[in-house]
């Protein structure tokens, strides 16, 4: 009878894993808990963690109290988040102690930081960088050994976009696709292209074979992601991927986030008076509404070159909703500049928006700069907290104003799944992303169909409604 080492090599053979892959992770059958941080691109990496640990004998828990291995997977783009991975490495701890578990840290705080998290941390076992996931079971066998951060980055030639496994996505409505990794821009601000290196396309290819897989399964719609997916060059321009993706059979719409306004070409703007299967939403951020305050950030354009993007893309195709990102209390950013960006926010009247006070990250040359000179001077934390609850009041007021016209019209929802786990309540979107609640059980609104809703109630941030038919 085989031992159950040697059982764990086979069952990992059986399920894909190569001789040496699987010999580096022979392990009895055991259990992960993830917790992820962040954005897209970090759902889409521990989505890819969880299905590549399952090739050996790996399976998910909900409670870290039973965990194996406990993989936090985190985020660097403010402070806040770092600290929130601090406090939450506290909390793991006891876990890790009471069961021996492994705890290891992934995502843009371990690029950022390095080994320098396990001096700090001296109960983590190690470290791994967003393009070294492929290599976790060899990690696992090598955590028994020692401690370690691995944080190489992979040569664009060599780099392999791990592939989703269509089979994790029965049952669900929507998936993710990663269509690029990196961001080759230079915005002061910013620390993703430091924690997630640069710009690599994935090729076309393969990115129309994973949506073609899911929709086979039953995903409805895809999300196509990337840090600045619109400059995407994997064979193809960004606008001819969205075309490809849009005329796959059984898929009934794409979108993609995000985007830099930089890059929004007159072809994309096109593709969305075309296309009818590409949503009409556009995540657009402008991060601030002066041009001084936008060059310091490097974002390379105007208030004006923005909004003449914006508005060809609503007249491509009338009622697309917009989105946008600020950052308040940049360096040297005066209550002018402050007062643009609410006059923009009043101008766009964009349908939602996510603000953040600035927060200085290492390497970035905003933070190189910082109080270096007039124009770079450090804002009183009191101040940008006062302007971000003004920018989010004005925003509240906006976004309630938009919902409120919703009222009383009929929407196509493509349904989701179960609202907070209660069996009579259900939840989709309509194409413009807004969140719809329906009083319907599964039978009558089962996951990936699209019903006409006639829109009963409008709140801030979703709408409720009642089912009238299929859409
Ligand atoms: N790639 C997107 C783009 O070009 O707009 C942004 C991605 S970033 C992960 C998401 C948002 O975080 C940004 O749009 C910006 O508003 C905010 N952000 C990034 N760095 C920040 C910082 N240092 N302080 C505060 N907010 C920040
Ligand atoms: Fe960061 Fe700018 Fe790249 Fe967006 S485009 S990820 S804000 S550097
Ligand atoms: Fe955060 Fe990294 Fe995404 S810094 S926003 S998890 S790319």
């Amino acid at each position: 009878m085989s031992d159950p080492v040697s059982l764990t090599s086979m069952v990992a053979r059986a399920r894909g894993a190569t001789a040496a892959e699987a010999r580096a992770c022979a392990v009895t059958p055991r259990k992960v808990f993830v917790h992820t941080f962040g954005c897209q691109m970090n759902d889409a990496d521990s989505a890819r963690m969880v299905e590549l640990l399952g090739r050996y004998a790996f399976s998910v828990t909900p409670h870290p109290e039973d965990a194996d291995l406990i993989l936090l997977n985190t985020c660097a783009v403010r402070e806040k988040a770092e600290q929130k991975l601090l406090s939450a490495l506290g909390r793991y701890r006891e876990h890790k102690a009471r069961r021996g578990a492994l705890l290891a840290v992934g995502g843009c705080v371990a690029q950022q930081e390095k080994d320098r998290l396990l001096a700090r941390v001296p109960y983590l076992d190690f470290v791994f960088g967003p393009d070294n996931i492929a290599k976790l079971p060899e990690m696992i066998e090598r955590a028994r050994r020692e401690r370690f951060a691995e944080t190489g980055w992979m040569a664009s030639e060599e780099y392999l976009f791990p592939r989703a496994d269509p089979q994790a996505a029965r049952g669900r409505a929507t998936a993710f696709v990663t269509a690029m990794k990196g961001c080759d821009n230079v915005c002061s601000f910013c620390i993703v292209p430091y924690t997630r290196g640069r710009e690599i396309s994935r090729p076309f290819t393969e990115i129309e074979e994973e949506c073609a897989a899911l929709a086979e399964v039953g995903v409805r719609e895809v999300t196509l992601i990337g840090q600045n997916v619109n400059s995407y060059a994997g064979g193809c321009d960004f606008p001819t991927l969205l075309r490809r993706v849009a005329a796959l059979p059984m898929l009934a719409r794409v979108r993609f986030t995000t985007s830099h306004p930089h890059d929004l070409s007159d072809a994309l703007v096109e593709t969305f008076r075309h296309e009818p299967r590409v949503m009409p939403h556009f995540h657009l951020p402008v991060q601030s509404g002066s041009d001084p305050v936008l060059l310091r950030m490097r974002r390379d354009y105007t208030v004006e070159e923005y909004m003449g993007r914006f508005e060809k893309l609503r007249a491509a195709r009338p009622g697309m909703a917009i989105t946008t990102d600020f950052i308040v209390g940049f360096p040297g950013e005066t209550d002018e500049d402050f007062e643009r960006s609410l006059q923009l926010l009043e101008r766009a009247r964009f349908d939602n928006s996510f603000s953040f006070v600035y927060s200085p990250r290492p390497h970035t040359g905003a933070a190189r700069r910082l109080g270096s000179a007039p124009e770079w001077s450090e804002i009183p934390r009191a101040v940008s907290i006062a302007r971000l609850e003004r920018l989010q009041t004005t925003q509240r007021r906006i976004s309630s104003e938009a919902m409120a016209r919703e009222l009383h019209k009929t929407v196509e929802v493509l349904v989701e799944g179960a609202l907070d786990g209660e069996e009579r309540r259900r939840f989709g979107r309509t194409p413009e992303n807004r969140v719809v609640h329906l009083d319907a059980d599964e039978a009558q609104a089962p996951a990936g169909v699209r019903l006409a809703v006639r829109v009963t109630r409008a709140h801030a941030n979703s709408l409720s409604g009642e089912i009238v038919g299929p859409a």
